[in-house]
């Protein structure tokens, strides 16, 4: 493929300078700017409200860090983005103090036990004075009696704590931020597909600069030198997570400087490959244009080029038989054995939506025809494929039953040799006579017929599922609702693996036991896909009875990562407290169900020119449609 040689080494040859410039060590890459520079303060200071309905919480300001920056003698960075002069005397602790004593005085704590103290500009709590963490005291905590709008202002303000500073600017949001966990692992960090819900928390509430300053500074994590064993991952590939550092400045003992530290998964357990984090950036830059109007990001030639290394490292040829992504387990959300390696549901919708919102951001020219072309004919086949084989409902699941097997034909009906006592005995009883949903997973002679949550959500979103799957899917939710929803919503997949299989699957994982955390835990940040489905199906109902049940209980649990057991009555065995895109989720979904047109910024409509191709594929009287050459291929990524 041509790639437009010239902007992928103006690409390479910015991260190069920046390497040059700056790396220290290898395997940091610091992105800094010299110390002039760093007497800038990021983009405006800005009064921002947290809540439209309760006005003690406003004035709370993005732009001004949450941490104390005392212990920093220096920092020198280069910030990806333009920024706008404000100095650091600015950033002093005026605006956190008013923050958190605004806080304090909505959540009616203001006496000494539950306030966060102040010294010098910095936020104390107990021994960490970096560090202001969601407050464990009991008169802090949301009273169960109060109305939802407590909940949302707690909410708000644990999402305004869990964000990021770099160089003052915010980057993005930790992952987890419990105070009484001793045990942090990488939850940290900021991790890409985590910060999705948060970035369209602050999308829709009109707070621009941390999403764009997340936008560019994980381009500039890119296609950083990364390996494992010697083995360096694909040009393209997005980090899984990445972390602030503060390191010694060479050759200055006084001084310190940030460092963006990614981990491409590299680091993370079970080392796998964050496929879907270069998904999700793309699709959160659409929906930062769609949001902001700001196109001048998306239009930038890093940014166009950000998308086509990720375009190609997903179109490349491979031996591939299948229109869709071959990745290992554990290349998603659930990023531990699972038995979801090959071609799992959450990685073709998210690839699917992803190539939607390229499409309609990649700059018309020369050098990326060719690369249009081969995503456009991806997105046919893709959308084809999944309709067709993964569906499955009532009749297909008859036809399946009665199949046919060791077809050897161009036109053989059981295409992939699948075999009926694969059917599992639980989906026979379990598959309602009115609804259906797209299966897990399918590889020669094996579907996996687990409903997967997000996936299924996605393809609604996305349109990769037909508008008739799409009511059907939900309409399977609403019936299965004790078993997918229950006592919150909402599970990641559904059935869980047991006894001999489990063992053989996850490798005896003690994390993913029966109907706990992927294997049939409940995982509140779904809510905010389930919304978007919802309400692009004009269904908005059932969103809010899921978000109804939510809401009685996060806030009280402490925002737990998931929750685990059949009905998702226990707060999960691991789950960590205070999780981000739990409390992001959950005001996602709030926001949303408040202002329904606000969600049009998020999908994706069916194609006219897909469906136009997918009519002809179907067609009876095509003589080209059974050996599927509909479509001219003629491209080579
Ligand atoms: C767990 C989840 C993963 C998430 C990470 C950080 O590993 O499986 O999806 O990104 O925690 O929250």
């Amino acid at each position: 493929m041509a790639t437009g040689i010239s902007e992928m080494s103006f690409h390479a040859t910015t991260r190069l300078y920046a390497q040059h410039f700056c790396t220290a060590s290898p395997f940091i890459s610091p992105l800094r700017k010299n110390a002039k520079a760093n007497q800038r303060r990021s983009l405006h200071a800005r009064s921002w409200g947290i809540s439209e309905k309760t006005h003690n919480f406003q004035n709370i300001n993005l732009s001004q860090p949450f941490q104390s920056r005392k212990k920093f003698t220096e920092c020198h960075c280069q910030q990806a983005s333009d920024i706008a002069n404000l100095s650091h005397d600015e950033a002093n602790s005026t605006w956190v103090q008013d923050a958190v004593n605004k806080v304090s005085q909505v959540l009616g704590s203001t006496n000494g036990k539950g306030a966060i103290e102040f010294e010098n500009g910095s936020a104390k709590h107990g021994e960490d004075p970096t560090l202001v963490m969601p407050e464990p005291a009991k008169d802090l905590q949301p009273k169960k009696t109060r109305g939802s709008s407590l909940v949302e202002d707690e909410a708000w303000r644990l999402l305004v704590e869990s964000m990021v500073y770099y160089c003052g600017g915010p980057v993005g949001t930790i992952a987890a931020n419990d105070p009484l966990d001793s045990n942090k692992l990488n939850y940290d960090q900021v991790f890409i597909r985590d910060f999705i819900p948060s970035g369209i928390a602050f999308l829709l509430k009109g707070e621009y600069e941390i999403v764009r300053n997340f936008i560019l500074h994980t381009l500039q994590l890119q296609s950083w030198e990364k390996t494992m064993d010697c083995h360096s991952p694909g040009q393209g590939l997005m980090p899984a997570s990445f972390k602030v550092r503060t390191v010694p400045l060479d050759g200055d003992e006084n001084a310190t400087e940030e460092v963006l530290d990614p981990d491409f998964g590299e680091a993370a357990i079970g080392r796998v490959a964050p496929v879907d984090s270069g998904l999700w950036w793309i699709i959160l830059l659409r929906a930062y244009g769609k949001c902001s109007g700001d196109l001048s990001v998306q239009e930038r030639i890093d940014v166009q080029t950000g998308i086509k290394m990720i375009l190609k490292l997903c179109l490349a040829d491979g031996f591939d038989m299948f229109p869709t992504l071959l990745v290992t387990d554990g290349s998603c959300m659930i990023d531990r054995r699972m038995g979801i390696h090959g071609h799992p549901l959450e990685i073709q919708a998210l690839f699917y939506s992803a190539l939607m919102c390229a499409r309609e951001m990649l700059a018309p020219e020369d050098g990326s025809a060719d690369l249009i072309r081969a995503l456009n004919n991806r997105l046919i086949a893709l959308s084809f494929h999944i309709r067709e084989y993964y569906w499955v409902d009532m009749k297909k699941l008859n036809e399946i039953y009665r199949y046919k097997t060791e077809e050897y034909s161009y036109d053989a009906v059981n295409k992939f040799n699948i075999y009926p006592d694969q059917i599992p005995p639980w989906l026979v009883e379990w598959m309602p006579s009115k609804g259906g949903f797209l299966i897990g997973n399918l590889q020669p002679a094996h579907m996996d017929f687990r409903f997967f949550s997000l996936g299924n959500l996605w393809s609604i979103v996305s349109s990769l599922a037909t508008t008739q799957q799409s009511h059907a899917i939900l309409d399977l939710i609403e019936t299965k609702w004790s078993d997918l929803v229950a006592q919150m919503p909402l599970k990641i997949c559904y059935p869980a693996l047991e006894g001999q299989e489990w063992r053989i699957i996850t490798g005896s994982d003690p994390k993913n036991t029966p109907w706990s955390y992927h294997n049939g835990g409940s995982w509140p940040t779904l809510l905010w896909q389930l919304t978007v489905a919802c309400i692009k199906m004009n269904r908005p109902e059932i969103a809010e009875r899921a978000l109804e049940i939510a809401e009685k209980r996060l806030s009280i649990d402490k925002w737990p990562e998931y929750y685990d057991t059949k009905s998702a009555r226990f707060i999960g065995k691991q789950a960590r407290l205070y999780q981000t895109w739990s409390i992001a989720g959950y005001l996602v979904a709030k926001l949303l169900l408040e202002k329904p047109d606000l969600a049009k910024t998020l999908w994706s409509d069916e194609d006219a020119e897909i469906l136009n191709a997918l009519n002809v594929m179907v067609d009876p009287t095509n003589p080209r449609r059974k050996r599927g050459k509909v479509l001219k291929k003629t491209y080579i990524v």
